[in-house]
């Protein structure tokens, strides 16, 4: 059995890994609460609105969307998505995202999530993982990526903007699946 997964920080901390279950409704909402608005303007969604967490718990056991939570003493303090469009010419492509509570960041928390997600990448045969940052926003995703050999396949000038309207570019990064170590 996959999960729980038990994960240990570099404080030591111990946090556990589990996919999100229906149940978790009340705690998603106070986990995006917690989020600084600076982290949420650049998501797809606004998770400060409970409407977009309710529409995360639907997706619970759907096809399309996998996600999982970091919790430490039964709190959240990471949500991770692997969203996966099932048809067409991408459906070999899952899209990520993450984020992980600012006070457990840089404790190789996101690093854990992201590992266990491209193994549920891998488990399920895609090929791909897409996942598109804001720079000099998510500067500290692109790196994490990085590390994870997520490579630069585009960026497009301008093609995000600030609720102040600052305009930023946007950088898609792609990680190439490989099913055993051996097709390396
Ligand atoms: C991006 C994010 C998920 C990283 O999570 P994290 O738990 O802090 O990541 P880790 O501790 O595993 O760090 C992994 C690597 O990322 C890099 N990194 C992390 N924070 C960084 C920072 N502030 N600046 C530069 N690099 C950073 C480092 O290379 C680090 O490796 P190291 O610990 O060996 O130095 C987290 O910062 C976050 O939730 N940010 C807001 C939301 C977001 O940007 N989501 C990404 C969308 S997919």
């Amino acid at each position: 059995m996959r999960y729980p997964k038990e994960v240990v920080l570099k404080d030591k901390t111990e946090a556990i890994i589990r996919p999100l279950e229906k149940t978790d409704e009340p705690k998603l909402l106070e986990f995006y609460a917690a989020i600084p608005e600076k982290d949420r303007w650049y998501m797809r969604h606004d998770v400060m609105e409970p409407a977009v967490v309710r529409m995360m718990i639907k997706a619970v056991g759907r096809g399309n969307v996998f996600s999982t939570l970091a919790t430490v003493d039964d709190d959240i303090v990471a949500h991770a998505s692997l969203l996966m469009r099932g048809f067409g010419s991408t459906r070999h492509v899952g899209r990520l995202r993450i984020t992980v509570l600012p006070e457990y960041r840089h404790k190789r928390l996101g690093t854990w999530v992201l590992l266990d997600l491209i193994q549920v990448a891998m488990d399920r045969g895609l090929n791909d993982i897409r996942a598109d940052f804001v720079i000099g926003i998510e500067d500290a995703a692109i790196e994490a990526a990085h590390k994870l050999d997520f490579f630069k396949v585009a960026v497009i000038p301008g093609y995000a903007k600030s609720p102040r309207g600052t305009r930023y570019d946007l950088q898609i990064m792609v990680k190439r699946l490989h099913r055993t170590w051996s097709d390396f």
